[in-house]
């Protein structure tokens, strides 16, 4: 496996480059690249640890030979929220970053598995794919928009609520992957119940965590250490999957267009990335209303990223 991580000497891009180092298969290759200077550097330091991954560094200029073969491709590059500020606030800003991390993409590994984590993912996922199908190469089943970390959270949150063992809870979000288009569903969890005000309180936890996490940092930038845990964790569950492991994982993908034409829910990862679309089953009454009224938020937050393409 080939591994490239677009942004890999910001925060998420280290967290994420330093588990996939110390987790990827034996003999995997780990392509670094930033726009920072320091990421020769990176790469050194990572490559120091005794592990069957290769680690190399590819500065400004060297897209292209971070990317050629690529097999996975994760892009946390881009500008974190302040505090004060939405997902949303950050799209002038990393629309452009992601076309062109995109554009290198389609260049030279048209057929890699590609998993968006940069904000607004719910936009910028869309700029992915709108790239890929310019250049005739969109394959949706491609292309992921990095959830993850909404799913930890809520099992986090959930697994100490209740006295879990939170290796035991495991909790379906879908959706997006911002506000109120975060749609935890609780209803599913098994081993839990919840009181209606634990379902409005918990679901308002779950979907405000990035913020809780932009506020306690106060200006120093957004989640990075979770955000690397739950790509890594994302990352590990697409090769499993390529590698023939039958995998399930909640991701943002453009689906049968049902809800949204991008939707976060669980998919099969295979070979060929989602080999399956999975149902999200049964919402109660308070999912439901929850969902209806965020698909307005998602879809413009949708449009935002195809218009971008098309101006
Ligand atoms: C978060 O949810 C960084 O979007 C990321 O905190």
């Amino acid at each position: 496996m080939k591994v490239a991580v677009l942004g890999a000497a910001g925060g998420i891009g280290q967290a994420l480059s330093l588990l996939l180092k110390n987790s990827l298969p034996a003999g995997s290759e780990l392509a670094l690249y930033d726009v920072a200077p320091v990421v020769p550097g990176v790469a050194v330091d990572l490559s120091h640890i005794p592990t069957a991954v290769d680690v190399k560094g590819f500065g400004k200029e060297d897209l292209d030979a971070a990317l050629n073969g690529c097999d996975i491709v994760l892009i946390p590059a881009g500008m974190p929220r302040k505090p004060g500020m939405d997902r949303a606030d950050l799209f002038n800003v990393n629309a452009s970053i992601v076309q062109t991390l995109a554009e290198g993409i389609v260049k030279n590994c048209p057929k890699a598995m590609v998993g968006v984590i940069t904000n607004p993912v719910n936009g910028t996922v869309p700029i992915v794919a709108e790239v890929f199908k310019k250049a005739g190469t969109y394959d949706p089943a491609r292309v992921f928009g990095v959830t993850t970390l909404d799913v930890i959270r809520a099992e986090t949150f959930i697994a100490e609520l209740k006295g879990l063992n939170v290796n035991d809870v495991k909790v379906p979000v879908i959706g997006g992957h911002s506000g109120t288009t975060i749609l935890p569903l609780l209803s599913q969890v098994e081993g839990a119940s919840f009181s209606d005000e634990e379902v409005a309180a918990l679901t308002k936890r779950i979907q405000n965590a990035g913020t809780e996490v932009v506020e306690a940092k106060a200006g120093g930038g957004s989640a990075t250490l979770s955000m690397g845990a739950a790509a890594a964790r994302f990352c590990l569950s697409l090769v499993k999957g390529m590698q023939g492991e039958d995998v399930v994982e909640y991701a943002y993908v453009e689906g049968n267009g049902e809800d949204a034409q991008f939707f976060a829910q669980p998919v099969r990862l295979g070979k060929n990335g989602v080999e399956e679309l999975l149902s999200y089953g049964e919402l109660s009454a308070f999912e439901q209303q929850a969902k209806e009224d965020m698909l307005g938020t998602l879809n413009k937050d949708i449009q935002e990223g195809i218009d971008f393409m098309n101006k």
